[in-house]
């Protein structure tokens, strides 16, 4: 049976795609050429990473994802209330996230705006929902959600942002609240934010959040190396690096690190860079809140929280935030 006149094609309206000039080459060298020596964590997302990633949000230490997803249907009545029908639905970092369908089934926006750095992903993403939802118009920008200030619709309805999976911990505070402030601009005022923040408990559970027993945080981690090697001309030797997650707690945000076991040195496009026994590179951090520290950033971007849910174990919250 068919369920719509129009096409699944012409349901799929891409804004924005804004192509990015390839600057992978000068970002690696800058951050291994630093004396504390880093790599930027959106290229752990290559095939395999993403692949590795979603074994991630599955796993018995990963309460995030699940916790996530529980507090989302067990609300979702009130969440569709306070978001209201008809609006326009904008997401962040939109991935091949189970967490939007909720939404889209209990909301029906008006038109579901996914915002993300990967035409493919968006592409896949937008054919599958089209698929599934006859009735839903998407319109996909391509475009690092960071960079974000607008979007090019002249609409006047209502607008909401959903920004899940605690993505905003993978910011500084400084850079989050720069970020919360585009949403701000993006929404509009009376506009509305769905977000999920991770947050702050004891060391060990966080610590084994981002270092299971399975071991597939670690090879999500050391990844980023092989997709290094594949993409740059580079000699990592995974066997040289080890995983390491640990929780900094005066900095309120789990670190990840891939240390280095013994002295050596690798080669990225002819350029030398030495490693000692222990020295690590930083790839990655995962910022933790109290629901009082988020609402206190919520507030310097001119939002003010309107509900916040949170688990019996007070692991993870969703806000319902309004702009102002
Ligand atoms: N946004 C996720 C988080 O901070 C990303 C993530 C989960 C991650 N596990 C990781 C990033 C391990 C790097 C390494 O929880």
């Amino acid at each position: 049976m068919r369920h719509s006149t129009l096409s699944k094609k012409d349901r799929i309206n891409f804004l924005k795609s804004v192509p990015q000039p390839d600057t992978m080459a000068e970002e690696i060298h800058s951050g291994l050429a630093r004396d504390n020596k880093t790599l930027p964590p959106k290229y752990f997302y290559d095939k395999q990473g993403s692949e590795l990633f979603d074994r991630i949000t599955d796993l018995d230490e990963y309460y995030l994802t699940r916790t996530e997803i529980g507090l989302l249907e067990q609300h979702i009545a009130e969440i569709a209330d306070l978001l209201g029908k008809n609006s326009l639905l904008i997401e962040l970092g939109s991935g091949s996230s189970i967490k939007i369908r909720f939404l889209l089934e209990a909301i029906r926006p008006k038109a579901y705006v996914p915002v993300d750095i990967s035409y493919a992903h968006l592409l896949a993403a937008a054919q599958r929902l089209a698929n599934d939802y006859p009735w839903l118009t998407i319109n996909p920008v391509c475009i690092d959600y960071s960079k974000l200030w607008s979007i090019p619709i002249s609409d006047t309805g209502r607008r909401n942002a959903f920004f899940p999976g605690s993505s905003i911990g993978n910011f500084s505070p400084s850079a989050a609240l720069d970020l919360l402030k585009k949403v701000h601009s993006v929404v509009g005022e009376r506009g509305g934010l769905l977000i999920g923040v991770d947050l702050k408990k004891d060391a060990e559970r966080l610590e084994a959040a981002y270092n299971d027993a399975a071991g597939i945080t670690a090879a999500f981690n050391l990844n980023i190396l092989r997709h290094i090697n594949r993409r740059l001309d580079a000699d990592f030797d995974l066997d040289n690096f080890t995983h390491r997650a640990l929780y900094n707690e005066p900095a309120g945000r789990v670190e990840m690190h891939l240390s280095s076991k013994t002295p050596h040195q690798v080669q990225v496009q002819g350029e030398r860079y030495d490693f000692k026994r222990g020295e690590t590179i930083h790839t990655e951090n995962s910022y933790k809140y109290t629901v009082e520290e988020f609402h206190h950033l919520a507030a310097l971007a001119n939002f003010t929280p309107l509900k916040t849910w949170t688990d019996p174990l007070s692991l993870f919250s969703l806000h319902y935030l309004v702009a102002h």
